[in-house]
């Protein structure tokens, strides 16, 4: 089969073998990458026209008990500096969001036990009281099935995390030794059952990932079906042990963008904040690559600097309005609009 027969295959069957998809990772030439992007598109439009969902993300601790060894927040980067934000500092950044039109709010952290379970259940459900038009996502990481539980009946509709890697061997280069892909998957199984939309994903070109790696990703996100998928290029942070690893591709992400598009059609699928970092047009080339969600950043200006998974992350100065309006006119000229709507996962 030629590359672009398997495209139509994927489309058509939103499945290939992985042999099969071995040869769309490994590499196309531009002609057959524009078909893919063409075809990503023609899903996401079927689906969502041109609306491009975004989500106010607050970034509300990056206190972090764990040591993954890509990121910037790990416990034992001591030259971060580290803050938290009180329940009102949240309420004001939410209150300023919903003036700008964002209906998904987005709390994100790291692992800070500091924030009790029913500190964030009290968060969520003060928001989803004032704002009944709006959804609340929480990316807080690995919690008890009893937790989730309480999160959801709070109020909270989605929940992102991702599984960063679906292969046992890669996810121990990735992490210290207490962090296991088992108690990743359980969670997200929970996730699901308990009936939040539920994202998961991985980084392209972390140390260490193969080809291989990539095709039991896309097996395991073809398996879970999650609402979600977070993608985004692995981009090096200084003071953690990959300091010194390649950064992933922005073309190797949007190859992927698109065929997570093609086989799971009506996914949720963010033009992440890495991607625009590795590529000052990567989120405009991810929108035109299947993708259809965008994470502008609603974090007080005052800590916006600190929450740097990765080095040169971009966005980091910017007012919550700025980010706003840029986005706006940035989405405005790849021909998809942004919309006001809560953007719900298709059911
Ligand atoms: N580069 C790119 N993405 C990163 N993440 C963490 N560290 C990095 C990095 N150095 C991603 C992880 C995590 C998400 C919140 O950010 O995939 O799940
Ligand atoms: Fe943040 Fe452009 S999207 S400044």
């Amino acid at each position: 089969m030629t590359k672009t027969e398997l495209i139509d295959k994927l489309r058509n069957e939103k499945n290939l073998a992985d042999e099969e998809f071995k040869e769309l990772l490994q590499g196309l030439s531009e002609k057959e990458e524009e078909y893919l992007y063409a075809k990503a598109r023609e899903r996401r439009e079927k689906y969502y026209g041109k609306e491009v969902y975004l989500r106010g993300l607050i970034e509300f601790t990056n206190y972090c008990r764990n040591d993954c060894l890509y990121c910037g927040i790990r416990r034992s980067n001591t030259n971060a500096e580290r803050y938290r934000l009180e329940k009102a500092e949240i309420l004001s950044a939410v209150k300023k969001g919903h003036e700008l039109g964002f209906r998904t709010f987005v709390l994100q952290g790291g692992e800070d036990l500091s924030y009790t379970d029913e500190d964030i259940c009290e968060i969520v459900s003060e928001i989803k009281k004032l704002y009944d038009d709006s959804a609340v996502t929480l990316s807080i990481g690995e919690k008890t099935r009893e937790s989730y539980e309480k999160f959801y009946e709070a109020g909270a509709d989605r929940y992102l995390l991702r599984h960063e890697t679906a292969n046992e061997e890669h996810y121990s280069k990735l992490h210290p030794k207490e962090l296991s892909l088992e108690n990743r998957k359980r969670c997200l199984k929970d996730l699901k059952e308990i009936g939040f939309q539920t994202g998961a994903g991985m980084m392209v070109g972390a140390p260490f990932q193969t080809v291989e790696n990539l095709i039991e990703d896309l097996k395991f996100l073809k398996e879970l079906e999650p609402e979600m998928v977070g993608i985004g290029p692995f981009i090096p942070h200084k003071d953690t042990p990959f300091k010194d690893e390649v950064p992933g591709k922005a073309g190797d992400t949007l190859r992927l963008l698109a065929i997570i598009r093609l086989m799971l059609p009506k996914v949720l699928l963010p033009a992440t904040t890495a991607l625009g970092t590795i590529d000052p047009m990567g989120r405009e080339k991810g929108l035109l690559a299947g993708a259809n969600v965008i994470m502008p950043n609603l974090s007080p200006i005052t800590v916006r600097g600190k929450y740097l998974l990765y080095d040169g992350k971009i966005c980091t100065g910017e007012e919550a309005a700025e980010c706003r309006k840029c986005m706006e006119k940035r989405v405005e000229l790849t021909g998809y609009r942004v919309s006001v709507s809560r953007g719900d996962a298709y059911t």
